[in-house]
């Protein structure tokens, strides 16, 4: 599939459910969101179903995502039915990790490749504070899963928000040691931006730390403690996604940005979005959705597949420093 913008579209993630058994700061307000009603999330079957006609179309890669996708009944089922679907090739997650120490054997053998598990600082307090209910030690363990269960690679999402200060350098040499490759993630204005970010402040530009910024900051730092500075990666951790990786001489993972606001990778995007309520978004930064359920509980393959066609053709050419969507993080999945 090409859109109109001459871009190759050939992955898809999934909101599995917009519940999540966490709270972050940069991704809903403290007292939630209103969650959609149970009826209108789509069922394991029209989500199968969707993805047949999706793989028919050229999609090749699926991602899972929520809120938490790990909440959703059946996860481990849908896993093996969407691997099992003619033309998909790679099936990820991104997860906060709180339930893979029970899930991952079963994930992996169902046929899921990969994890990307979102973790945003290794000080227990601080972790608290950005997640608002979790416990640092739940996703630690979490990736411990991953990586016991043979996930390679496994990625580490940090957001950074310069008002949290993070300890940069301390999270990035997680890649040293073992095969976890971190991305810093700039801080994004999606939801209600004026009531999501730190203590309930709203997003600011002030808080977005640009990756040229953090890379200087952490080079500086790795320089003061005579570890040397990050080189560009020899090779890619597997992945579809903007990151732009690097290393430390040596290390056994990467070092990863992923940069929405500083350098705009919308020229390269490859994707569609289906939200957990079933409706195509064509970008994570634009409210234009298209309604696949009705279609799905009601109509033909055909009528599915023209859906996805007309997302495919709404594609705008890139964000335009929107800030705000009418949908929060929770609600789109990343
Ligand atoms: P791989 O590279 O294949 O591992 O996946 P990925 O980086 O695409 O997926 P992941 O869910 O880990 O996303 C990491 C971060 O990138 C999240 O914060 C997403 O919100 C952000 N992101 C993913 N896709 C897009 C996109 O199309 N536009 C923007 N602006 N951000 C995105
Ligand atoms: N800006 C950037 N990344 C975000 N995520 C959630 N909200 C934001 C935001 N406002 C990240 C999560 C997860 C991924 C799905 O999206 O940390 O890694
Ligand atoms: Fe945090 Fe992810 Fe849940 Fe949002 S969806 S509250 S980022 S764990």
């Amino acid at each position: 599939m090409k859109d109109h913008h001459g871009r190759v579209i050939d992955y898809l993630r999934i909101s599995l459910t917009d519940r999540c058994n966490f709270r972050c700061v940069y991704c809903m307000p403290e007292d939630g969101v209103c969650q959609i009603p149970h009826d209108e999330i789509l069922r394991i079957e029209e989500i199968e179903r969707l993805v047949r006609v999706a793989a028919d179309l050229g999609i090749k890669s699926v991602r899972l995502t929520g809120g938490e996708p790990l909440v959703r009944k059946g996860v481990e089922d849908l896993v093996a039915s969407i691997t099992a679907t003619p033309g998909i090739e790679n099936v990820s997650m991104t997860t906060n990790g709180v339930l893979l120490p029970q899930m991952a054997k079963d994930l992996k053998a169902a046929g899921l490749d990969r994890v990307n598990i979102s973790l945003d600082t290794l000080d227990a307090e601080q972790f608290r504070k950005i997640t608002r209910v979790g416990k640092l030690e739940d996703t630690l363990a979490g990736i411990e899963a991953a990586l016991e269960a043979g996930f390679n690679p496994v990625k580490i999402n940090a957001v950074t928000v310069r008002s949290l200060e993070q300890d940069v350098l301390e999270f990035a040499k997680l890649s040293i040691d073992r095969p976890l490759h971190v991305r810093f993630i700039e801080f994004m204005p999606v939801g209600d931006s004026t009531s999501t970010g730190i203590d309930g402040q709203g997003w600011g530009k002030a808080d977005v730390i640009p990756s040229d910024e953090l890379i200087e900051t952490i080079n500086a730092q790795a320089e003061e403690a005579g570890i040397g500075g990050l080189i560009p990666a020899g090779k890619n951790p597997l992945g579809w996604g903007p990151a732009k990786y690097y290393q430390f001489e040596g290390a056994q993972g990467t070092v990863g940005f992923i940069s929405p606001l500083s350098r705009h990778f919308c020229s390269s995007c490859n994707r569609l979005r289906l939200t957990a309520d079933g409706k195509i978004r064509p970008c994570l930064f634009s409210d234009e959705e298209f309604d696949v359920r009705t279609p799905l509980r009601t109509q033909t393959d055909d009528e599915v597949r023209d859906v996805l066609l007309t997302a495919l053709g709404a594609k705008p050419d890139e964000h335009h420093d929107k800030v705000g969507t009418e949908r929060n993080m929770s609600q789109i999945g990343g």
